[in-house]
């Protein structure tokens, strides 16, 4: 039987009203039962059982978060890019290709890239399965090579494979800042990150306090919990602002329920100009002010935006 008729088979109306909680979703168990028997969120029989509802409702939930920022790609592009960066199991990478062949029923090509192999290998596997080999790419790469290997393409060339949406959900630590720059460097479109553990901040701080025990910051310098909490949570802060300083008009939303992960803050972001230098001094304004620190999305501003960031800099040292 094919497993979309097992799915109809399995969902009567009072099954389906208690997986949704009569929400109104995109991705239900029948028009999405070949993804979802492939990602491992169905059961032979059609059924989801209780470990894989969540997962399932999450995706769902991340698609809505998302579908609209898409659908304005589809009307701007007659063939949309989009790159996933730290793509893991590629649920994502997956629901976006289903959502833009089943739904959008548009043009479009993905490619997800990890720096995991093993992940990589199950991503070419599953695109396979799923009749997606000529739309959904996958490779073995850190985000970082990936961008140094765009670089190093003619300009043509480099424009012409510009990818208009970048995803990175919970990329390790800097990897978030590096698949932010390389949507900024890019010009990317529209950005969407789920920022993972984050560890700059908390390091720096650590340094800082060793030699700095007057700080007004200081209790939270000095406390571990309270020192990774605030360090994730002001390098989002400091993200955001380098994204509005870059151009992009930037919201963040919790993207699952935080019952399931404490990771739950998503950027959204969308391109409208070249830079914001306002956005930019309130990032140097906001690093002073918490012990002169940096992250590492600075070092990786496009041109525009790098050349009013080092002249506000600058000015801003000289004060
Ligand atoms: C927590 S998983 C998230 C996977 C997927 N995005 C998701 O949300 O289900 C983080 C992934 O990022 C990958 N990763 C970490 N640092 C990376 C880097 N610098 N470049 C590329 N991939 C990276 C890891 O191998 C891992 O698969």
């Amino acid at each position: 039987m094919s497993k979309r008729k097992a799915a109809e088979k399995h969902w009567s109306p009072d099954r389906l009203k208690k997986l949704t909680g009569g929400k109104k979703l995109l991705l239900l168990p029948v028009n999405g039962a070949e993804l979802l028997f492939t990602l491992g969120l169905m059961n032979r029989d059609g059924s989801i059982s209780a470990n894989q509802t969540s997962k399932y409702l999450q995706i769902n939930h991340m698609l809505e978060l998302t579908r609209r920022p898409l659908e304005r790609l589809k009307e701007r592009f007659a063939k949309v890019r989009i790159l996933d960066c730290g793509c893991g199991n590629s649920y994502l990478t997956f629901l976006i290709a289903w959502y833009f062949k089943e739904i959008l029923n548009h043009p479009f090509e993905i490619t997800g890239i990890d720096s995991n192999s093993k992940f990589i290998e199950r991503s070419k596997e599953r695109a396979r399965t799923l009749g997606f080999d000529d739309s959904v790419f996958f490779l073995t790469t850190s985000v970082d090579d990936f961008f140094n290997s765009i670089n190093e393409q003619p300009e043509e060339l480099r424009k012409s494979n510009r990818f208009h949406a970048v995803f990175s959900l919970h990329a390790c630590d800097t990897a978030t800042d590096d698949a932010l720059g390389l949507a900024l460097r890019t010009s990317a479109d529209f950005i969407a990150s789920a920022p993972c553990c984050q560890a700059e901040l908390s390091q720096q701080w650590t340094e800082f306090s060793r030699t700095n025990a007057d700080h007004p910051f200081k209790v939270v310098m000095n406390a571990p919990l309270l020192r990774r909490e605030t360090g994730a949570l002001m390098t989002d802060a400091l993200r955001i602002l380098l994204l509005r300083g870059s151009g992009y008009e930037v919201t963040t939303t919790e993207f699952v329920p935080s019952e399931h992960t404490p990771k739950n803050r998503l950027i959204s972001a969308e391109r409208r100009g070249a830079f914001h230098k306002d956005a930019l001094l309130e990032y140097l304004n906001l690093a002073g002010s918490l012990g002169g620190i940096s992250i590492k999305l600075e070092r990786l501003l496009p041109v525009a935006a790098a050349d009013v960031f080092s002249s506000l800099s600058k000015r801003s040292n000289n004060l």
